[in-house]
């Protein structure tokens, strides 16, 4: 694996005109965040070669490098998830890329289900810790030595990008939820009994992404912050039916504020 990681980021490298040092997930319905980077180079998962390609409608798979926020970035327009098919090492595989090319703060955006009976469909709930429901692991196996063996997660979201983001927030009159991640595998959206658990667990919205992704980060030393759009209701007694297009939806509406808070965090971090 470690090879095909190195035979990845030098090939990125060799196209690559800028130095980026922070990378963007756009998440679910998410990907019009590109809309706002001055690209310079967009290339397609197909021509990277070990890349994992993106199966699932609305994610487009392209890796975008440009500017966001008067900054060199580089972003990932559509995820690989553990529900698709894909390993673990395959799901976090552009994370130990991220590592290679010299990116040191990673943001990341998903959709996820509100579970706290304070949200509403709409709602941006900036990450503040998250609960790993995943059936397995990322880094289980043999250790990568970009970091130990058993990793301490007690800040997994970086405490300055969140304080920073509340301060952006309030600026702009944008408002913000905090709470808890809940990854689980997926495909399913839940049923209201497992609402009803992940709440009871600790979650305040739930989803089938990200968790991957920023643990592996965390284990390569790479800042993360997290933004999770609160799509649909996972609340005891209004819990309705939900789908892929309603959760594209939402999320479409809210990206507006959420690409405003992302471009100032870039521009000031
Ligand atoms: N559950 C799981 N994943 C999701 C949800 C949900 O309710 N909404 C968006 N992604």
């Amino acid at each position: 694996m470690y090879s095909k990681i190195q035979e990845t980021a030098s090939w990125l490298k060799a196209e690559m005109t800028t130095n980026p040092q922070t990378a963007i997930i756009m998440g679910t319905g998410l990907g019009h965040l590109a809309d706002e980077i001055e690209v310079t180079r967009s290339i397609p998962y197909a021509e990277i070669p070990n890349f994992p390609q993106s199966t699932v409608e609305g994610h487009s798979g392209k890796l975008i490098f440009g500017k966001l926020g008067g900054k060199d970035i580089m972003a990932m327009q559509g995820r690989f998830h553990f529900y698709e098919g894909y390993s673990m090492k395959e799901v976090t595989f552009p994370i130990r890329v991220m590592y290679e090319i010299g990116i040191k703060t990673l943001f990341v955006s998903n959709a996820g289900g509100g579970t706290n009976p304070t949200f509403h469909v709409g709602d941006l709930m900036i990450i503040t810790d998250h609960i790993n429901f995943f059936p397995e692991h990322p880094l289980r196996g043999k250790n990568f030595p970009t970091g130990p063996r058993f990793p301490d997660m007690h800040e997994a979201y970086d405490r300055g990008l969140i304080r920073l983001a509340d301060e952006i927030a309030r600026e702009k009159g944008i408002e913000v939820q905090h709470g808890v991640y809940l990854g689980t595998q997926g495909p399913t959206f839940e049923t209201p009994a497992e609402y009803r658990m992940f709440a009871r667990m600790g979650g305040d919205s739930v989803g089938m992404s990200t968790v991957p992704e920023v643990i592996v980060a965390r284990h390569c030393g790479i800042r993360v912050f997290g933004v999770s759009v609160i799509t649909d209701l996972g609340i005891e007694g209004q819990v309705v039916e939900v789908s892929h297009e309603e959760v594209q939806r939402a999320a479409n509406e809210v990206q507006p504020k959420m690409a405003e808070i992302m471009r100032e965090m870039i521009r000031r971090s």
